[in-house]
């Protein structure tokens, strides 16, 4: 019986539209289209777990608007354990306003609203679920402190951990931070960031992450869109090919990865083929308009892995 996941992290209402081009400043432009969605990385990643089979529960805030009674709706709709999820009254719920260009490149602006509520003490009551977990998931949408808190709970009680350091922090990580997390899953912004450097800075992926491995990070596996991911560990560095497809909205790729990495991961799969099912189901998502929205079930990712339109 695989292990449950627990995600420690955010949920948004995702606004997206979609545009010829981005305006200009004090300009107003038509768009083409509008989707509103469920988001955020935090839910996005428990539910592309859920979606594949795992059981998962979050851990989270919403406000005290109809976003919140939508997203807890959301949910219970995938089976996840949302106990301790709860209303902040006379605080709104986290948006993601999201604009989207031809070709699926976006820009994303976060008002994390009652993501920013979840504090350190409030894992207390939801300790049993942390401890219990084969996995605790992590990212940045949420204060760093309760991450902090949430890993050091993790950890302590043996429960493995993954961090996505996203949105990449714009102050240093605290100490201590990264010997905590078992698998950095991050983009190569975030890993440029995170190696103290500007996020489109020329950088080796490999030394990099080797960088990052020397703070205690157990290892590491860095996204690279169309160029497919590189996991880098302690037993050497690892290719893992791209998928190609055709990417009409590539909104809450990452998050994709992450949730069937941890699905498969969980599931007892060798780490190389966790990571190659993420990256073909992350490039499923790509293809596909939105966020959550865009992201497949079982029985469609498996067509999809069989070479099937999905
Ligand atoms: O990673 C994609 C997510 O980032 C979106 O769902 C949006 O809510 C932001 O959190
Ligand atoms: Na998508």
């Amino acid at each position: 019986m695989a292990g449950r996941i627990v995600v420690i992290g955010s949920n948004m209402i995702d606004l997206v539209t979609y545009a010829r081009r981005m305006p200009e400043r004090g300009e107003t432009l038509e768009a083409e289209r509008f989707q509103s969605g469920f988001g955020g990385k935090g839910a996005n990643q428990a539910v592309a777990a859920a979606l594949l089979g795992s059981e998962v529960a979050m851990i989270g805030r919403v406000g005290d608007d109809d976003f919140a009674t939508g997203t807890l709706a959301n949910f219970a709709r995938h089976g996840i354990d949302a106990t301790h999820v709860v209303r902040v009254p006379g605080v709104a719920s986290g948006v993601a306003p999201i604009l989207v260009e031809p070709g699926g490149e976006n820009r994303i602006l976060i008002a994390p609203g009652a993501n920013a509520h979840l504090l350190p003490k409030d894992l207390l009551p939801a300790r049993g679920l942390v401890e219990g977990a084969a996995l605790a998931i992590f990212q940045l949408e949420i204060r760093t402190e309760t991450v902090l808190a949430g890993l050091e709970m993790a950890r302590k009680a043996g429960v493995a951990t993954l961090l996505n350091p996203a949105p990449a922090p714009d102050a240093p990580l605290p100490e201590g931070m990264l010997g905590l997390v078992d698998h950095l899953v991050l983009n190569q912004s975030e890993l440029a960031i995170l190696s103290g450097l500007a996020p489109d800075a020329e950088i080796d992926v490999i030394d990099s992450a080797n960088g990052l491995l020397a703070r205690g990070v157990g290892r590491v596996v860095v996204t690279l869109g169309a160029r497919g991911a590189r996991l880098v560990g302690p037993e050497g560095v690892a290719v893992i090919a791209p998928v190609p497809v055709t990417a009409l909205d590539t909104t809450g790729a990452g998050d994709a990865f992450i949730g069937a990495f941890a699905h498969f991961l969980v599931s007892g799969s060798p780490l190389e083929t966790a990571l190659a099912a993420a990256s073909r189901y992350a490039a499923l998502s790509v293809t596909r308009p939105g966020t959550q929205s865009s992201y497949a079930d079982r029985a469609s990712f498996a067509r999809f892995s069989a070479g099937a339109v999905a």
